[in-house]
């Protein structure tokens, strides 16, 4: 009977999860892909027996306090190859940022809501307690629309001021508590003056909404 290598986890949060992996001799984890980037910190000296896709087989030698790092899809079962020595090592994964894909979404179910001109979803995307600094205006920051009810008003005017709007080309990129969204604005005034240029908007985050809307947009000439 194989004797199974003890896991325990002491950090498992939304960046970073660390096991401490404890094998008496000849214990073995198990068959197991690593869904993540992954490095390894020895506890001890020893000798991992890898049994691996196909059939194959190998050693690593560990050495106390000397890392290696690996990336997302190995695939193995790892053995103490001691038949006497225990030893340990931990693993520290990166895990997905699940933060940053919420606020990913958000970003996109923004620009969704600004295609289909559906207030309400926009300001869904908002937080409580938000702004709306917009491309254009007399100040160095546009013209600066604060509260639920004034950045409303100022989504709608968007859409007033272009009966046909169409933010195209997106890409998302969250970093701590920023977002940046990159697009291509395309729309005709009620003078039938055709916008075309490419702009961003650098959002704040509270939680998975925005509480700030940044705008800025090429101007051509
Ligand atoms: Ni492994």
């Amino acid at each position: 009977m194989t004797e199974v290598a003890e896991a325990v986890v002491h950090i498992d949060d939304d960046r970073f999860k660390v096991t401490e992996w404890r094998f008496a001799p000849g214990a073995e984890t198990g068959w197991h892909r690593h869904g993540h980037d992954y490095v390894i910190v020895p506890l001890t000296d020893g000798t991992l027996s890898l049994d691996l896709p196909g059939g194959g087989k190998a050693e690593a030698q560990l050495r106390q306090g000397v890392p290696y790092s690996r990336r997302e899809g190995v695939e193995h079962n790892v053995i103490n190859g001691s038949a006497t020595a225990p030893l340990a090592f931990l693993e520290v994964e990166v895990m997905d940022d699940a933060t940053a894909h919420r606020r990913r979404a958000t970003m996109e179910a923004l620009m969704t809501a600004f295609n289909s001109r559906d207030l309400d979803a926009l300001m869904a995307c908002m937080a409580e307690d938000c702004a709306f600094h917009s491309a254009a205006g007399p100040g160095a920051e546009g013209v600066v629309h604060r509260g639920r009810a004034a950045v409303r008003a100022a989504y709608a005017a968007v859409f007033d001021t272009f009966p046909q709007a169409e933010w195209g080309k997106g890409a998302h990129h969250v970093e701590g508590d920023t977002g940046l969204s990159t697009w291509q604005f395309r729309g005709t005034t009620r003078d039938g003056a055709v916008v075309d240029v490419r702009g961003c908007d650098v959002f704040t985050f509270a939680g998975d909404l925005i509480s700030l809307k940044d705008s800025y947009r090429k101007a051509r000439g």
